[in-house]
């Protein structure tokens, strides 16, 4: 597919997604939410795509928030749609996606940015990031999901502080809150998300996205996690991975798992 706001690459089972529009630093207009949707839609809906990588292009940003000249008139009505399409189109199905999303945040995160990087199943960064929340700066708060997966991820004190204050805070303290799970440097960023894609790779794709679902269950509101769980562990045993994984083990050989 042709996009006029992204960049969409895919090689050995791995699928990359930049986000390209750097003169303004990758914000997130209604059209990058789109391609974004379609982008990781595809990446999923295919079989031989194991994981998926989200940056910026440039050496400046990750995404610097929704795009505010697109909203910056828009009345209560527009606002709430706003919130609830770009959720629905980008963060919770991002989240939700059964193949493995790893955010590599290649400088600013800041507002959506951030709130797409938290979307995603865990996230990177360079040294250089910067990641904050600053909507309360702007008079309204962030609205793509970052009131409820900010505290998940640092913890309700955390989150106040940030979203009070729309503070930035650097990467070093981003992996201290456990908001990212490791730092490196903006040459080793790529490379390392595609060395733990590849760790990620050898296992079994379907039980992958059985775990998926079921930490994703612990956070869902009237979801008991411990129940999806049972349900999703039974599942593997009717699948070719279980069988494969298992008599590798027994047979003391590498797993070579069909994914199905
Ligand atoms: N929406 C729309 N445009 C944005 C943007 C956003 N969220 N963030 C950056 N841009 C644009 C700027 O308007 C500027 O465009 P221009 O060159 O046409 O004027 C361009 O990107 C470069 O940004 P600039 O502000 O000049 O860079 P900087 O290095 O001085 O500052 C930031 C970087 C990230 C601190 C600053 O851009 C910023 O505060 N952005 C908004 C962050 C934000 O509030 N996000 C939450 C939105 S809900």
């Amino acid at each position: 597919m042709n996009y006029e706001n992204i960049l969409s690459s895919s090689q050995n089972g791995l699928a990359t997604i930049t986000i390209n529009r750097p003169t303004k630093l990758n914000a997130l207009n209604k059209a990058t939410i789109q391609e974004l949707h379609d982008a990781f839609e595809e990446a999923n809906d295919d079989k031989a795509i194991k994981v998926i990588i989200i940056t910026g292009s440039g050496e400046k940003a990750f995404v610097a928030g929704a795009d505010i000249s697109e909203f910056a008139d828009f009345d209560v009505a527009q606002g709430g749609k706003l919130a609830k399409k770009g959720q629905e189109l980008l963060f919770d199905f991002v989240e939700n996606l059964s193949t493995p999303v790893i955010a590599a945040v290649n400088g600013f995160a800041l507002g959506g940015g951030l709130e797409l990087a938290m979307a995603c199943h865990f996230r990177l960064s360079s040294a250089n990031a910067k990641m904050g929340l600053p909507e309360v700066s702007l008079g309204v708060i962030p609205g793509y999901g970052g009131t409820q997966r900010l505290p998940q991820l640092v913890g309700k004190g955390r989150a106040m502080e940030m979203v009070m204050t729309a503070g930035m805070i650097d990467a070093e303290t981003a992996k201290e809150y456990g908001l990212v799970n490791h730092v490196t440097t903006q040459e080793e960023l790529l490379p390392l998300a595609e060395k733990i894609a590849s760790k990620i790779m050898r296992n079994s794709s379907v039980a992958i996205k059985g775990a998926i679902k079921s930490i994703n269950a612990n956070f869902e509101d009237g979801v008991d996690g411990y129940k999806t769980e049972i349900k999703q562990f039974g599942k593997c045993f009717g699948t070719d991975d279980f069988k494969e994984g298992t008599s590798a083990f027994l047979e003391k050989r590498k797993a070579d798992f069909p994914g199905n």
